[in-house]
C-alpha cells in the first residue's frame, strides 16, 4: 500500500516483525539515480510520519543498503547513509533502550559499542565518514542490523522474543479484523 501525499512524496508501509522479509539481506546501491533520491525522500517522510528516529530500506521491503536517520528533537537533521560500513567501534559498550518501527510498542535494552566510526555514501554517491556516540551510534548500528536481516529483538532472550512474537501476532490478527470490518462497512 502506498499513500500519496500532495508534496510528491509517498508514505510507504512498514513491515512488522515477525515478517520474514525483515530477514532478507540488502544489496549495495550501485546507481545513485533519481529512483534512489525518490526512495530516500519517501523513506524520510515515512520515518517522520511514524514518528521514528531511523528507518532502513529493508523495513519498507526494499532490499538495498539505504538508511535514513534523524535523532534531532525538531526533525530537522536528516542523515542519509547509503552502503554504510562500520570502520571502527569502541571497546566501551553501552546499554540503550531500543525500539523499532517494525516492532511497535516494544522497548528493551540492547548492549552495543558506545562509539563508532562509520563510512557511507550520500544520495549523489559521494563518500563521507562520521564519528558517532550516544543515540546516533545506537541508531546507526540498529539500522545497519536491518540491512543484514537482523531485528533488535534478536538480541533479547528467546523467552522475551517469543512473548514479543505472540503479542505481534495477536495485534496483527486484530488489525486484520479491523480492516475486514471496515471493508464490509460494519463501522
Ligand atoms: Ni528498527
Amino acid at each position: 500500500m502506498v499513500l500519496l501525499l500532495k508534496s510528491g512524496m509517498a508514505l510507504l508501509s512498514i513491515l512488522r516483525y515477525p515478517d520474514s522479509r525483515l530477514h532478507k539481506i540488502a544489496k549495495p546501491v550501485t546507481a545513485f539515480d533519481q529512483r534512489i533520491k525518490q526512495l530516500v525522500a519517501d523513506m524520510a517522510e515515512t520515518m517522520y510520519e511514524a514518528p521514528g528516529v531511523g528507518l532502513a530500506a529493508t523495513q519498507v521491503d526494499v532490499h538495498e543498503q539505504i538508511l535514513v536517520i534523524d535523532v534531532s528533537d525538531t526533525q530537522s537533521d536528516l542523515r542519509v547513509f547509503i552502503n554504510p560500513q562500520i570502520v571502527w567501534a569502541s571497546e566501551e559498550r553501552q546499554i540503550y533502550d531500543e525500539g523499532c518501527l517494525s516492532v511497535p510498542g516494544i522497548y528493551d535494552g540492547v548492549e552495543r559499542p558506545a562509539r563508532i566510526k562509520a563510512r557511507a555514501k550520500d544520495t549523489d554517491g559521494k563518500p563521507f565518514e562520521i564519528e558517532a556516540e550516544g543515540l546516533m551510534a545506537v541508531c546507526i548500528q540498529h539500522e545497519m542490523d536491518h540491512l543484514k536481516g537482523k531485528v533488535f529483538v534478536e538480541y533479547l532472550s528467546p523467552l522475551k522474543r517469543n512473548r514479543i512474537k505472540a503479542r505481534m501476532a495477536k495485534e496483527e490478527r486484530e488489525l486484520r479484523k479491523d480492516r475486514e470490518r471496515d471493508r464490509v462497512g460494519m463501522r
